[in-house]
């Protein structure tokens, strides 16, 4: 979350005055759509026929479109070594179990390995976007499509991001999204979920609202009502979301300008090397990604002054050996509702070792992100490139 401000608070302020926070509500007598409207805008922005906004964050996304996929116990589902344990545990809420993808040189989800690791369970896959870098969409596309596998996009960190054009999240059967805190835009806590399946899209949508007891919509659905959890958005996210929407293409724009003048000052430059990406131009540019021939080398730039870097490897929550209840697996508050338990998932595949994925650990530790703030000045932008021309050069 970059930016908010005044423009929040101004719409904010006429959603407490209509005194209609919930997200149901007749137009007639005051209430301000703002949910409805953002789901709206938010599927026409993404390219799909169905959006929702959610309480329940992204996670509450993945379990939606998993859900959608009608997913659970003896279903393996396939995702990516590095990214943040809420994918995994959206598989696990739905009774699946999570088996992990090596990542390639871009730091998304290996073609080449995915396909080795699809076996008769796999049901599923679930590419992530990390730090708004696309995954090769065309390559996991087309494997999905050859092996009849449901394909769930984990656009969670590149919140408008694109490949080949196309918006991540609009490539798979069903998209997830965040926005949480740390994301491109957000409302606090949150999640948007989208998908073009009018099947997905009904049980996505009774799944995400308890017992569907308040939606005047309900009875179109051609499905019956199954019980499911509370993750409905009030009109206090929708009016903060509303006015976020507004502020997306600046931000990317911003982002992605910035990460151009670090890539066209410092390229040719010695020492450097920028990690290879699927799509520049729908990289979100949430960071400058650097790739370096070993490991140390890596570290070495990360910790040198003002490069304030980070190699992914280090980053104790995004690699699968950090996802430690996972790695243990310690899943939910009673033993007999862990699917590592469930009779059905006795023959999947549920070790996590280190040994597991080298691949992983050599491209994660060989890259290094520079974070960009979309805010900063031309001579702080300069600086920084400055600080990484320097560092570079005496490795
Ligand atoms: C890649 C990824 N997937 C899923 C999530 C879960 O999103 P949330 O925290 O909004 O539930 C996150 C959040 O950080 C994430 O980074």
């Amino acid at each position: 979350m970059y930016r908010m401000g005044e423009e929040e608070v101004k719409e904010l302020r006429k959603v407490f005055l209509s005194k209609q926070l919930f997200r149901v509500g007749d137009p007639a007598s005051g209430h301000l759509q703002e949910v409805v409207r953002f789901e709206q805008a938010w599927a026409k922005l993404i390219g799909t026929e169905y959006a929702l906004l959610l309480s329940g964050g992204g996670t509450a996304a993945l379990m939606c479109g998993l859900v959608g996929f009608g997913i659970g116990p003896g279903d393996e589902v396939l995702i990516p070594s590095y990214t943040f344990m809420a994918t995994a545990s959206a598989v696990l809420a739905v009774g699946a179990i999570p088996v992990i993808v090596e990542v390639d040189d871009s730091c998304t989800m290996d073609p080449e390995d995915l396909e080795k690791k699809i076996s008769p369970q796999t049901k599923a896959i679930i590419p992530v976007h990390m730090v708004g870098m696309p995954a090769n969409m065309e390559k996991i596309s087309s494997i999905a499509k050859k092996h009849n596998l449901k394909l769930l996009e984990d656009a969670c960190q590149a919140v408008g991001g694109s490949f080949k054009g196309k918006r991540l999240g609009s490539w798979g059967d069903a998209g997830a999204y965040s926005f949480n805190v740390f994301k491109i835009i957000g409302c606090g806590e949150g999640g948007g979920f989208v998908t073009s399946d009018r099947m997905i899209y009904e049980r996505a949508s009774i799944f995400h609202d308890s017992g569907t007891a308040f939606r005047p919509y309900a009875g179109d659905f051609t499905i019956p009502i199954f019980l499911g959890y509370q993750f409905r958005a009030s009109e206090i996210m929708g009016a903060i979301m509303n006015v976020q929407l507004t502020r997306l293409e600046g931000i990317l724009k911003d982002l992605r300008k910035i990460k151009r003048m670090f890539m066209e000052s410092l390229t040719g430059k010695p020492g450097i090397c920028f990690a290879r990406s699927n799509d520049l131009e729908g990289d979100c540019g949430v960071v400058v990604a650097f790739r370096f021939e070993t490991e140390s080398k890596a570290l070495e730039f990360a910790q040198s002054e003002g490069v304030n870097g980070g190699r992914p490897l280090d980053s104790r929550k995004h690699v699968w050996f950090d996802w430690e209840p996972i790695v243990n697996k310690r899943i939910g508050g009673h033993p007999a509702m862990n699917p590592y338990h469930f009779p059905q998932n006795k023959n999947l595949r549920k070790d996590y070792t280190k040994e597991m994925y080298p691949k992983s650990i050599e491209n994660l530790g060989r890259t290094v992100f520079v974070p960009i703030n979309p805010d900063w000045t031309e001579s702080e932008v300069i600086e920084k490139i400055k600080a990484c021309e320097k560092a570079a050069s005496k490795l």
